[in-house]
């Protein structure tokens, strides 16, 4: 009988993570590490990057590329089939979707741009991960992925109403990829963190933070480890008989 620690493990794979230079992403990556996985971290800042690479050696494989320009995507998984072929990473068991914007702004004042621009990072850009990563999966039928969504998504949010959408219409997303690949062995989730104390709400006034604190039944706000225990969890055998799924991370939030 294995003890829980040895089954949650995620040894002998690798792992994208997307948005791994973001407070959420970076916990990631490390949660990821620790738990035996190579991972190949995805961001636009190298400086970042390096850092990741500089911490966990040759356990963080760097790739820095935009999420929305499509032919990046392609030449990044790429680069991940060749990496593994040429060393000894494991094939791909897990992606994370976790890159994200966050824009807000009211109905009466957003622009086509605005909504568009939430629309590619947030949904389009970790649905082309999506395709390209289970075409991987699909050779060792066996994998598990999962997209950071939103609490915004599931209950809406006041002024963002563009990044709820984004993040609702990964959501759907994940409870129909969840049944198609069901049967090849791809297993789909998604986690829906609360507010989480990270560069993306840093901006948001003490008042209103407090505001946020006092509806949570925990009584604080999220940590970036809350959420990338959670997404290790996801991501190994422990929970190999769930999919579909969006958990929420958030401290039980009471609107
Ligand atoms: N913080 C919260 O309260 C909260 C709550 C619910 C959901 N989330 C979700 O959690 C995820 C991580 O958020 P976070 O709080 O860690 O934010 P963050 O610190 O601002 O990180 C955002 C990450 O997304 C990457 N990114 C953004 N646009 C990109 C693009 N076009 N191409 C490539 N990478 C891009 C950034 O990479 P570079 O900086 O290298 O460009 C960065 O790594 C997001 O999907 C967010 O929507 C966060």
């Amino acid at each position: 009988m294995t003890s829980p620690s040895e089954s949650i493990v995620l040894k002998g794979g690798s792992v994208l993570v997307t948005g791994a230079t973001g407070d959420i992403g970076r916990a990631i990556v490390t949660e990821c590490v620790q738990a035996g996985a190579a991972v190949f971290a995805a961001g636009r800042n190298d400086e970042k990057l390096d850092a990741l690479v500089h911490q966990f050696e040759k356990r963080v494989t760097p790739l820095n590329y935009d999420v929305t320009d499509e032919k990046a995507v392609k030449e990044a998984f790429r680069h991940i089939q060749k990496h593994q072929n040429q060393s000894n990473v494991g094939p791909l068991m897990g992606l994370v979707n976790c890159a994200g914007i966050m824009e807000e702004a009211a109905l009466s004042v957003n622009t086509m741009d605005g909504l568009k621009n939430q629309l590619n990072v947030n949904f389009l850009a970790p649905y082309q991960h999506m395709q390209l990563a289970s075409r991987l999966m699909a050779r060792h039928r066996h994998g598990s992925i999962v997209n950071i969504v939103s609490q915004v998504g599931e209950l809406g949010a006041n002024g963002m109403s563009a990044y709820g959408a984004s993040k609702a219409a990964l959501t759907g997303a994940t409870k129909s990829l969840a049944k198609e690949l069901a049967a090849i062995g791809i297993r789909v989730n998604a986690i829906a963190p609360g507010f989480v104390d990270t560069e993306l709400t840093r901006h948001f006034e003490p008042e209103a933070r407090a505001k946020i604190e006092d509806r949570i039944a925990m009584k604080r706000v999220g940590r970036a480890g809350d959420v990338a225990r959670a997404v290790v969890f996801l991501l190994s055998r422990q929970s190999a008989y769930t999919t579909g799924h969006v958990l929420p991370v958030d401290g039980l939030f009471c609107p």
